[in-house]
Order: C-alpha cells, then sequence, then structure tokens
C-alpha cells in the first residue's frame, strides 16, 4: 500500500493485481475439507458415546452404572469415566504434539505435503476407528485422527492465507471456521441417523470420517504448492511462474517482489521463538496466549461433545438427546454467518462484548434451571417445559459463541503479530487452544460430577472475567492492514508502554486519528 508516497513493505496488498481463479477456488474446497474433517471430528464422538451398544461392548462399566435398576446414585456422575473421556479427549493431546512436527514438515517440504500427511494419517485413524474391536484400537486410531488434524490444522490456514488474494484472507480465514462448524453439524446429523440402526451404528459414525479425509488427501494431492513455500526452498522462478498462474495476470511483480522481501526478512529471524519473548512484543504474546484460553474455558465444548450426553445426563431420551445435539449443531452453523457478515463491519470488539454478554446470561440460566431440578443431591427428572427451556437456552448460548469467540478466537491471534514472529505465534495459538481443548474434553464429565449445576456458573464466571478483558485490553483491528497492526498496540492505553517508537515503523505516516477509538 502505498502512504504518503511511500511503498510499505508487504502491506501492499491494495494493489496487487488479481482475480479469483479456479486455483484460488480450489484452495478453498480444500480448507474447506480440512475445516470438516476438525468438526466432524468434534461433533462425532459425544453421539457415539452416548449410544447403548458402543458403551456395552468398550466402556461396559459406564454402561452398567446408567441400566442399573432402581439407580440411586448422583445423576451428574452417570458418565464420569476417565477411559470414557480419554476416547475424546486423546485425540486434542495427539493434534497438540503433531502440530509442531507439522510446522517444521511444512517449511522444509512445503504445505502441499504437510496437507497429504494429514488426510492420510487421519484416513488410517477413520479406518482403525470403523474396525475398531477394543478399547485399545479406538484410542489409537483417535491419535492417528489427532495427528491429522494437527498436521491440517497447522498447514491448511497457512496454505489459504498464501494463495489468496489479499482482499479474500479474511474471509477465508472465517471460511475456515465455517467449515468446522460444518463438519460439526454432519457429525451430528450422521450420529442421529446411525443411532437408528439396530447394530453398529457407532462403526458407521466412526468410520464416515473417512470421506472428508479422501477428499481432504486428493485434494492435497491436486494442488499446487504456494509461491511462498517455492521461495522458502529456493524455487524463485517457479514461484514467479505459480504467481502469474493463480493470480491469473503476468503483472505480478509487486507482490512477488513482496514476497521475496518477506522470505528475506524472516530469515534473518534466526529464533523467531526467543524473539518473541522480547518485551516489545509483550502485548501480542499475552493476549495469544490469553484468547484460545479463553476461547476453550467459555465451556463451549462442553455442549460441541458431550451434547448428547449431557441431555441424557438430564434425562432426556436417546433420540431427543441426538436430537438436541443436530438442533444445536444447526444454530452453530447458521451464528457462524453473522460473524462473517459483521465483522468488518462492526468489529471485533462489539462481538466480543455482546457474544461474552449473551453467554453469560444463558450460562446463569441454565445452570439455575438444572439446580432447580436436580439440586445438589442430582436426583430428579426433568418436565417437557423444562427440558425445552434448558434446550433453548444453550441454542441461544450456543449462538453467542458462535459469532464470537469462535471464529474471533481463531482470528484474532493471527492478524496481531508482525510478520517475522508471525508464525512462531500462530503455533503458539493453535497448542494451547488444543491443551484447553483436552482439558476440557478429559475434564467435564469430572467436573460436572463434583460441581454439578455450579459448573454452569464456573464457565460463566470465565465469560465474565474474559469479557471484562477484552473491553480492556483488546483492541479493535478492524480494517487495520496486518502490516501496521503496531501502531494500534502503540495507542492503546496499557500496551502503549510496551511499542517502542521505532516499531511502528513507516505506518507514521498515516494519520494518527483512526486508530485512536481502540483505547479501551
Ligand atoms: C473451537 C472449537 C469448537 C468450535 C465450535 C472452534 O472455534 O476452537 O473448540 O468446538 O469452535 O464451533
Amino acid at each position: 500500500m502505498a502512504v504518503g508516497g511511500i511503498e510499505i513493505g508487504s502491506g501492499n496488498g491494495a494493489n496487487y493485481e488479481a482475480r479469483v481463479t479456479p486455483f484460488v477456488v480450489i484452495a478453498c474446497l480444500v480448507a474447506a475439507s480440512g475445516g470438516l474433517i476438525f468438526g466432524y471430528d468434534i461433533g462425532i464422538s459425544g453421539g457415539v458415546t452416548s449410544m447403548d451398544e458402543f458403551l456395552q461392548k468398550f466402556f461396559p462399566k459406564v454402561y452398567a452404572k446408567h441400566h442399573s435398576p432402581g439407580r440411586i446414585y448422583n445423576q451428574y456422575c452417570t458418565f464420569e469415566n476417565h477411559l470414557l473421556t480419554l476416547f475424546t479427549s486423546s485425540l486434542y493431546l495427539a493434534a497438540l504434539i503433531a502440530s509442531f512436527f507439522a510446522s517444521a514438515t511444512t517449511r522444509a517440504f512445503g504445505r502441499k505435503i504437510s496437507m497429504t500427511i494429514g488426510g492420510l494419517v487421519f484416513l488410517i485413524g477413520a479406518i482403525l476407528n470403523g474396525a475398531a474391536v477394543n478399547v485399545e484400537m479406538l484410542i489409537i486410531g483417535r491419535i492417528l485422527l489427532g495427528v491429522g488434524i494437527g498436521y491440517g490444522n497447522q498447514s491448511v490456514p497457512v496454505y489459504l492465507s498464501e494463495m489468496a488474494p489479499p482482499k479474500l484472507r479474511g474471509a477465508l480465514n472465517m471460511g475456515f471456521q465455517m467449515a468446522t462448524t460444518i463438519g460439526i453439524f454432519a457429525a451430528n446429523l450422521v450420529n442421529y441417523g446411525t443411532a437408528k440402526m439396530k447394530h453398529e451404528g457407532w462403526r458407521v459414525s466412526l468410520a464416515l470420517a473417512a470421506v472428508p479425509a479422501v477428499i481432504m488427501t486428493i485434494g492435497a494431492l491436486c494442488l499446487p504448492d504456494t509461491p511462498n513455500s517455492l521461495i522458502e526452498r529456493g524455487k524463485k522462478e517457479a514461484a514467479r511462474e505459480m504467481l502469474q498462474k493463480i493470480r491469473g495476470t503476468a503483472n505480478v511483480d509487486l507482490e512477488y517482489s513482496d514476497l521475496l522481501e518477506a522470505s528475506e526478512s524472516s530469515k534473518r529471524v534466526e529464533r523467531p521463538w526467543k524473539q518473541i519473548t522480547e518485551r516489545k512484543y509483550r502485548p501480542q504474546l499475552i493476549i495469544t496466549c490469553l484468547i484460545p484460553f479463553f476461547q476453550q474455558i467459555t465451556g463451549i465444548n462442553v455442549i460441541m461433545f458431550y451434547a448428547p450426553v449431557l441431555f441424557k445426563t438430564l434425562g432426556f431420551g436417546n433420540e431427543a438427546s441426538l436430537m438436541s445435539a443436530v438442533v444445536t449443531g444447526l444454530v452453530n452453523v447458521f451464528a457462524t454467518l453473522v460473524s462473517i457478515f459483521t465483522v468488518d463491519k462492526f468489529g471485533r470488539r462489539i462481538l466480543f462484548l455482546e457474544g461474552g454478554i449473551q453467554m453469560i446470561i444463558c450460562q446463569i440460566a441454565v445452570g439455575s434451571v438444572i439446580g432447580s431440578v436436580f439440586g445438589v443431591s442430582g436426583e430428579g427428572s426433568f418436565s417437557k417445559g423444562m427440558g425445552n427451556l434448558t434446550l433453548g437456552l444453550i441454542c441461544v448460548y450456543v449462538a453467542g459463541f458462535a459469532w464470537s469467540w469462535g471464529p474471533l478466537g481463531w482470528l484474532v491471534p493471527s492478524e496481531i503479530f508482525p510478520l517475522e514472529i508471525r508464525s512462531a505465534g500462530q503455533s503458539v495459538n493453535v497448542s494451547i487452544n488444543m491443551f484447553f481443548t483436552f482439558i476440557i474434553g478429559q475434564l467435564f464429565l469430572t467436573m460436572l460430577c463434583h460441581m454439578k449445576f455450579g459448573l454452569f456458573y464456573f464457565f460463566g464466571a470465565w465469560v465474565v472475567v474474559m469479557t471484562v478483558f477484552v473491553y480492556f485490553f483488546v483492541p479493535e483491528t478492524k480494517n487495520v492492514p496486518i502490516e501496521e497492526m503496531n501502531r494500534v498496540w502503540k495507542a492503546h492505553w496499557f500496551w502503549g508502554k510496551y511499542i517502542p517508537d521505532d516499531a511502528v515503523g513507516l505506518d507514521h505516516h498515516l494519520p494518527s486519528t483512526s486508530y485512536n477509538n481502540q483505547n479501551v
């Protein structure tokens, strides 16, 4: 972008000549398949773990507990079993570890190789799960799925942002989240259908994960590598040709020289992991550590993973439980659209704040309704009216998440770092997210057993903390070119003192008033 007659490094996006070519469209489809895999996993395990036949076969103790005649034990603890939760959460631990290997593979061999590895390993995991005859096969299958997700989630977003014309970057970023919600919804629907099968419905649910895996693997094999990756691996001429092809024009000089420059400057940063801890990156680093933690401690995955189990715990029948998961899944998809259409108009902060308040109200209400029916003893059952009220409140809560912390939890960390440490920052974000996804997945059923309806107040209290945090500490980044982000930090009432004057760089040519409204 030419500002005050001066060209600013790789911020020239607005001036690049580019058309939306078939390559870019295919890149979107691959992104979608990456998100589908992630979402399918999130949505499938809760339904499967609520199927009697599955429990009988792999977790007979949980099954016996749930079906013992005249049971008088605490309803809140029905599904508490560490092996059962490990079935859900092991995947995220594997994804966390794999994402570090993926980052090295992606750098050394290109994005395409990482995506292919991700799709293939995931496929093997789906086959193992579909064929499982014991718990070991199930868990090993889940771990392989996790490795696939780690590779996919690391490489697909990088691939996308490098292939996309700069003007489409934001929309494509949220497209990944959109695909994730569609994956969750598809899994909820599959579970609803397979639960009706007389035998082995769970097997079909798990095996169908192979479908998005095949799409992703074939997609990755057919795709070209990104110009950035070709430059990184010394293939400069091939990179220029590729850029001409994907932008649909011979006139790519400006973007090409920016890519070369960006690649040179990132090579100069020898130790991004050390650099990221420097004082001048403190604001971004703190926010990038807190956002994924906050996103998970909203408690969203209690609903995404365990909706059917939760509804069953509350006394819903089998079919009603799975149907309820389908309903929340659908709300999740549509509410994500709201974010896509408003985020660049109204900004990130307003969505964070509104979504947060909506979630707090619903969490207090859900806790109170459940508390009034089950009390502390956990004995009782829902009337139809109370059941529907709870489902309605959970839907409003999911909508609040889906247009705030869902997509923004991924978008904001990806846009606040300067280039030299953006990739390291992104890895921090992904790994913290996966870590807390694992923790919530592993501990939820135990927490429900011990904290009872208070668990909903617990998550609600965290949403109060994060909403106040956003109000005071998260600056607005709407419409700010990514290379000029430092000015936003510099202008902030609290973070400004961490940013040295020279770090604002060439963007001091911009009128400062455009950023002044973000101080609180
Ligand atoms: C989160 C997932 C969550 C999903 C729900 C994503 O942004 O990272 O943990 O399950 O949203 O749609």
